[in-house]
């Protein structure tokens, strides 16, 4: 069964980042492989959809649809969004079932701050933008944590190896290394 690996996490964690090196490693090793990231969801399929805690729910529930067809397709799946609360994470799981497996992307808000890919931390500290800086982030729930990356205790590259070999681990080793 093809997987769906959902990278979620604070904005700034390193989801893209990983998600990105994890897609390569795949597509290096021919593996299927389609990749999801929340922004490029935000900018097309859900562009119609607000920041209400309906709109990202529905952001959630859409990007894990396309999701769904893409893994039923015979495509290993990557996405990458904040899934910031346990609703979010639920709807989830409950379109995917037994071929997500999530992996937290972890690093404390200061961090985040102090990465700020984006500008998004300097709009909200400087008032252009709402709710980013106290926006409630639900703490991972066991079956959501099981596969954490600390991007503070591990840098790039470590990181990336620690991603590759949770890859591995679920898809199988001499799937991962197939030709
Ligand atoms: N261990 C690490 N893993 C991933 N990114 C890291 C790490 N250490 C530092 N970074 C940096 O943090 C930033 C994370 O940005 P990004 O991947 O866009 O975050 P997100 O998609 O979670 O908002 C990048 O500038 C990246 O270079
Ligand atoms: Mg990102």
């Amino acid at each position: 069964m093809t997987k769906v690996f959902w990278f979620f996490g604070r904005c700034g964690a390193g989801k893209t980042t990983l998600a990105k090196s994890l897609y390569d490693a795949l597509l290096g090793q021919k593996v299927p492989v389609f990749y999801l990231d929340g922004d490029e969801m935000r900018s097309g399929i859900c562009s119609d959809l607000a920041y209400t805690p309906e709109a990202r729910a529905e952001n959630h529930r859409r990007t894990a649809e396309v999701a769904k067809l893409a893994a039923e397709q015979g495509l290993n799946v990557i996405v990458s969004t904040m899934a910031p609360q346990y609703g979010h994470r639920d709807i989830v799981s409950g379109v995917l079932g037994e071929r997500l497996v999530w992996i937290f992307v972890q690093a404390p808000i200061e961090v985040c701050v102090q990465r700020d890919p984006k500008g998004l931390y300097h709009r909200a500290q400087t008032g252009h933008l709402d709710k980013l800086l106290n926006f409630p982030f639900d703490a991972p729930r066991p079956q959501e944590s099981k596969n954490t990356i600390d991007t503070v205790a591990h840098d790039i590259n470590g990181s990336t190896k620690l991603v590759r070999e949770l890859a591995e681990l679920h898809l199988g080793r001499s799937r991962f290394e197939s030709k």
